[in-house]
């Protein structure tokens, strides 16, 4: 995308955070594949962030919120128009109501593994499900997170967003439609935070579903591999990592990508993989799994940007 002199010096002053022109997205995303993007933003406010969107919108650039890319991947081709990154906002606060209720308000770049040591160390109950979960507060309430059977909605209060007119707006609980890794809202919306609604609890009782999740989680998942976790939504019938498992793909490779050995459902990066690689990967798996079980596999990674 080209941008004239005149604009891009007012995009460098936008943010006090950092501004990236031409960036390689395989230096951000979780798997390390993808092109180069237009523009990275590094707002270090709410109020830095109304200022992005608002520029971006009079001067119609699209854009996206991301967070620590752990759920992305971009195309070979890059992206044409600017990423805001919620990575600099990172203030969380426990704050206990006069009626005994406690709310945690973490801003989006706080990661949800650091919302979990919070809690074990405050004793409060409820974010255990998240343990392990790489994400960040903004990627999980987008994506409804969730693990073990609980998921972001369960524990959401509300959520601070900055909307597409760039104006900041706080939405409860009852105005937020959860669906299935997935939270309804137009795509121009950022979201700066939220709060969570937590329960008193015995530290020690908090710190022990921690430590079993996070040993599940070693055992089942490619871990020490870069991966985008989740690859498909789990259909109704059967988990989606059990369903490639029994269709024989497991190991299957293409290029430097390939079909975890581990976990059926993930795709990892043993070196060198292309976003072409990843992609002809989930082709073979879709066309698989609906020729052999009749069943249309969704994604859960979010995918953006160019093919080249
Ligand atoms: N299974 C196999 N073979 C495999 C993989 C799994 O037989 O290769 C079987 C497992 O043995 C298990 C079942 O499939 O009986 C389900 O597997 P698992 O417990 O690993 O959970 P999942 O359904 O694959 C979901 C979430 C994960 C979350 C786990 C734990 C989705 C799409 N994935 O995985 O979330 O961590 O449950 O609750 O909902 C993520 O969203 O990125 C993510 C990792």
């Amino acid at each position: 995308m080209a941008l004239g002199e005149g604009l891009q010096k007012k995009i460098e002053t936008l943010v006090s955070g950092r501004v990236l022109f031409d960036e390689p997205m395989c230096n951000h995303t979780s798997m390390g594949v993808g092109g180069r993007v237009d523009i990275i933003l590094y707002p270090c406010s709410v109020k830095e962030v109304e200022k992005a969107v608002s520029l971006l919108v009079t001067e119609d650039i699209p854009f996206l919120a991301v967070g620590n890319c752990t759920n992305l991947i971009v195309g070979d081709g890059g992206y044409r128009g600017c990423l805001i990154s919620l990575m600099e906002l990172q203030r969380l606060e426990i704050k206990e109501e006069p009626d005994g209720r406690v709310s945690l308000w973490a801003e989006s770049g706080v990661p949800l593994s650091r919302i979990v040591e919070a809690t074990i160390k405050e004793s409060l109950g409820g974010m255990e499900f998240c343990a392990g979960i790489p994400g960040s507060v903004g990627g999980g309430v987008w994506m409804n997170a969730g693990a073990y059977g609980r998921e972001i909605k369960d524990v959401i209060g509300s959520v601070a967003v900055v909307n597409g007119n760039g104006k900041r707006k706080k939405i409860e609980r009852e105005g937020l439609h959860f669906e299935y890794r997935g939270l309804d809202l137009p795509d121009s919306t950022v979201i700066t935070g939220a709060t969570f609604d937590l329960l008193k609890g015995e530290g020690r009782e908090i710190q022990r579903k921690v430590t079993n999740i996070l040993k599940a989680r070693t055992k089942k998942h490619p871990l020490g591999q870069r991966s985008a976790g989740s690859v498909f939504k789990n259909p109704p019938s059967s988990p989606a990592g059990r369903i490639i498992d029994e269709v024989g793909l497991k190991g299957t490779t293409c290029g430097g990508a390939m079909i975890s050995e581990k976990h059926g459902n993930f795709i990892v990066n043993r070196g060198g993989a292309t976003t072409a690689d990843i992609l002809a990967l989930i082709d073979i798996t879709k066309r698989r799994v609906f020729e052999t079980r009749g069943i249309k596999l969704e994604m859960e990674v979010k995918i953006i940007g160019e093919e080249l």
